[in-house]
């Protein structure tokens, strides 16, 4: 099938280049001139494990093209996936511009049948806007539009979208669903499923899903700070409630809250979408707010255990990026966590394995970088880890001890155990568990 992928970020360059995969012949067109000039010499503009290779093979077999020429790729193509950015407004609302301009140029380019995909997540109704867009500039209706939304997790992205754990399909025209059908079949031999639903459920399903996952977050975030104020550990909690199948354990880790190009601005979106419906969402209020404190709290941890003589004094920072295994910073509790330090006249030593140039046109030089993590520990007074990267999971201790001027530690991700801090000797702070003093 010839497919075209309109936006060619995270979900655009993944959707892509798996359709190429599977034998599609796919034409990934921006508007970014210098990403696709890049992705033309096969170097990719973002970080995500395997993708480099699967692009060079697929480009290579003459599957995957890259290009500016948006109207040709609308033309050349049977069926259109809108993958653009919706980021949020000012006012939290989700900017649509991209998805609308997309969708002109689809009407201005149509010539018989196509298939219109918006994998973009949009609130609900968006597809009938796309869909009026498209007929306004091509006086037609020899085309569908569908909500696919994406649910792929940066980091894990090609597992996701090769394996998905269920596709949903939001269309009530029969052709569309049985073309949507024929272009997942591969994907989901393991018998997951393929959910058809109307096209506004389709839409709310994305926010929904994300939804529910970072009040999760925020959920356990709030318990682990009543854990501490009240002497109890969220580790035990954790696996109290966990083997509760109607909880589990997935997603219940406490941490500095949630980030990314996702989860905050979504959650904003439906807390917009509930306002403008009448229905006011309080919990996705109140996810928000748990969340933003949340992220301040290590700098809290911070100034509370060096009282009033913070400036002047330098902090080493694992972990930049959001989550680990990707290099995304947008909304990265690292941000905040960074941004609060210097505030306090803090100067602050980060190291991240991939996303230092991230972090660097963020920051520039208002902040020191290290060429590995213990690099950032020289002559600092305390280490604050934010992400929770493999490589510090089983750091050399004893290094650490030796580089800090005191043995701190303030853990945002709980990744070491407090009795085993103890015995090494560090004054360490968790999530909602006991502070370590060893030397008290
Ligand atoms: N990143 C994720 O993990 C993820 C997961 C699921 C869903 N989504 C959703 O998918 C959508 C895309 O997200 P992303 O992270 O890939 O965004 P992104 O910012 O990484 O990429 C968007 C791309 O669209 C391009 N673009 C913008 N306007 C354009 C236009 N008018 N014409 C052509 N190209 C244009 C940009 O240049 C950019 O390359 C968003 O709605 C997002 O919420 C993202």
């Amino acid at each position: 099938m010839n497919i075209g992928v309109i936006g060619v970020g995270y979900v655009g360059l993944v959707a892509g280049t798996c359709l190429a995969e599977s034998g599609n012949d796919v034409i990934a067109a921006d508007m970014d001139e210098g990403k696709i000039a890049l992705l033309k010499q096969n170097r990719i503009p973002i970080y995500e494990p395997g993708l480099e290779e699967l692009i060079a093979r697929n480009a290579k077999e003459g599957r995957l093209k890259f290009t500016t020429d948006i109207d040709q790729a609308i033309r050349d193509s049977e069926v259109i996936f809108i993958a653009v950015g919706t980021p949020s407004n000012e006012d939290g609302s989700a900017d649509l511009s991209a998805v609308y301009e997309v969708a002109r140029r689809i009407g201005k380019n149509l010539a018989g049948y196509k298939l219109i995909v918006d994998k973009s997540t949009v609130p609900v109704g968006t597809g009938d806007q796309v869909e009026e867009l498209i007929k306004a500039e091509s006086h037609s209706t020899n085309f569908d539009v569908v909500s696919n939304p994406e649910f792929m997790k940066e980091g894990t992205a090609l597992d996701d979208f090769m394996k998905p754990d269920r596709v949903i399909i939001g269309t009530g025209s029969d052709l569309a669903y049985e073309v949507m059908h024929r272009i997942y079949e591969p994907y989901v031999r393991t018998e997951n499923p393929i959910i058809r639903m109307d096209r506004r459920s389709a839409e709310m399903t994305k926010y929904v899903a994300n939804s529910m996952l970072a009040t999760k977050i925020s959920f356990i975030n709030e318990m682990a700070n009543i854990c501490e104020n009240v002497g109890a550990d969220i580790d035990a909690v954790r696996r109290g409630i966990g083997f509760d199948r109607r909880i589990g354990f997935q997603f219940l880790f406490p941490g500095v809250g949630y980030g990314g190009s996702c989860f905050p601005k979504d959650v904003d979106a439906l807390s917009r979408t509930a306002d403008q419906s009448g229905a006011h969402a309080k919990i996705l209020k109140a996810v928000q707010e748990v969340n933003l404190r949340q992220k301040r709290k290590m700098v809290d941890k911070v100034k509370k255990h060096y009282g009033k003589h913070l400036s002047g004094l330098a902090i080493a920072l694992w972990g930049l990026s959001f989550k680990p295994k990707t290099d995304d910073m947008r909304e990265a509790p690292a941000i905040e966590i960074i941004n609060g330090l210097m505030e306090l006249g803090v100067k602050v030593r980060a190291y991240d394995p991939v996303a230092m140039d991230q972090a660097k046109k963020i920051f520039g030089d208002k902040i020191e970088y290290g060429d590995n993590p213990y690099q950032t520990l020289e002559k600092a007074n305390g280490l604050v880890i934010v992400t929770e990267w493999n490589e510090f999971r089983r750091p050399n201790f004893q290094k650490i001890r030796q580089l800090l001027l005191e043995p701190v530690i303030f853990d945002g991700r709980n990744i070491y155990e407090p009795k085993d801090m103890a015995k090494l000797g560090f004054v360490y702070y968790s999530i909602g568990r006991p502070t370590v003093n060893a030397s008290k």
